[in-house]
């Protein structure tokens, strides 16, 4: 039986609830042969802060490293408002991503029919949505240099982030983008502000570029990041992948999270360039919707971004296809079973808790696994 190393990270706020909800679907699968898991578990974010002064531990990243795939549950929080810059909890998720080379992160959103009405826009709009923003992770202004804020002569101060992108990092995000079009209704969306940004130019360039190269299969089309935005409530059924840059893709990916209802929904994949060897990928797997301080502890939060995420990670990291068809199947089925957290139920719908939510989905699996 196959083997598989998996680091869990569960992190700051709600992220330790959703991600207790999947240990139990790991147990249990382990449990029942599909694989077998290697689990180990580890600090990142602000607990990480609060434990040894750092957002994560040099034995924390060699533990990623050492992994086949990394979970990660959220960081953040008003806690840690106040902690040096460097050790932010958000430190700790971007070091993961540079450190692990996790440069194509990718972004479903998919409206559950029986969630149609749980989104701030109309049925029509969004019934049957399924897109996917990929992400560029590890470029861009989110790592550019200089990045520094400067007092000046005059006693003024003077904050400086730099946007950044080569050739090369464009290159490969958008082949992600191609190549996953391809496996879909082979349509990329490419998004910048060519308008207004020297990278929007080369962004465009680029991709451009590759497509005639290599894609001509493949329907291309350029939109400006601000209108992409507003093409994404408008009618967002027109999409197929978008592929953009990091700081356009955390906003737009936000944007999209709400058109399938709540952004406890969207899970993520980021993913590394293929080990010509062995043809493994570095990986980690994240729900998009962050902390939740607000809800953190009381049980409320909706553990199925989580399970989407690990869902992602059998599919991706492992290649059990079979598995990651049966978690995403009964997140389905417990949705068309009227099963609601806060997030998502309609006025005058009963909600459950998180491990309410957990169980029913673990169950579900059982019972189509059977
Ligand atoms: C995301 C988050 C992160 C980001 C934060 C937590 C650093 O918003 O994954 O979308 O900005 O990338
Ligand atoms: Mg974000």
């Amino acid at each position: 039986m196959a083997s598989y190393k998996l680091l869990l990270l569960p992190g700051d706020g709600i992220g330790p609830e959703v991600m207790g909800e999947v240990g139990k679907l790991v147990s249990w699968l382990d449990r029942q042969g599909v694989a077998s898991f290697e689990t180990e578990t580890d600090l990142v974010g602000g607990a990480s802060y609060d434990a040894t002064g750092q957002s994560i531990t040099d034995a924390a990243m060699g533990r990623a490293m050492a992994a086949d795939a990394v979970l990660f549950g959220a960081v953040g929080g008003p806690k840690w408002d106040s902690v040096p810059y460097e050790a932010r909890p958000e430190a700790g998720l971007l070091r993961l991503r540079k450190d692990l080379g996790l440069f194509a992160n990718l972004r479903p959103a998919i409206c559950y029919p029986a969630l149609a009405d749980a989104s701030s826009l109309k049925r029509e709009i969004i019934e049957g949505l399924d897109i996917v923003i990929v992400r560029e992770l590890t470029g861009g202004v989110y790592f550019g240099e200089p990045k520094e804020i400067v007092t000046l002569e005059n006693g003024e101060r003077r904050g400086v982030d730099t946007q950044v992108y080569t050739t090369h990092e464009i290159d490969r995000i958008a082949r992600v983008a191609f190549e996953l079009a391809r496996k879909r209704r082979n349509k990329v969306t490419s998004s910048e502000k060519r308008n207004v940004m020297k990278c929007g130019v080369l962004w465009n360039q680029t991709v451009t570029a590759l497509h005639k190269a290599e894609f001509q299969d493949v329907v291309l089309e350029h939109q400006l990041a601000d209108a992409l935005g507003m093409q994404l409530v408008r009618w967002p059924k027109q999409f197929d992948v978008i592929v953009t840059d990091n700081l356009f893709g955390d906003m737009l990916s936000d944007v999209a999270a709400m058109l399938t209802g709540s952004l406890g929904m969207l899970p993520s994949a980021s993913l590394g360039a293929e080990d010509p060897k062995t043809g493994q990928r570095k990986a980690l797997y994240e729900p998009v919707h962050g902390s939740a301080p607000d809800i953190a502890g009381k049980g409320l939060a909706n553990p199925i971004a989580m399970f989407g995420s690990f869902a992602m990670t059998l599919r991706y990291s492992f290649g059990l296809l079979e598995a990651a068809d049966l978690v995403e199947r009964a997140i389905s089925n417990v949705l068309e079973q009227g099963l609601r957290t806060k997030d998502i139920a309609s006025a005058g719908q009963n909600a459950v808790g998180t491990s309410e939510m957990g169980d029913a989905i673990l169950r579900e699996v059982q019972a189509l696994a059977n």
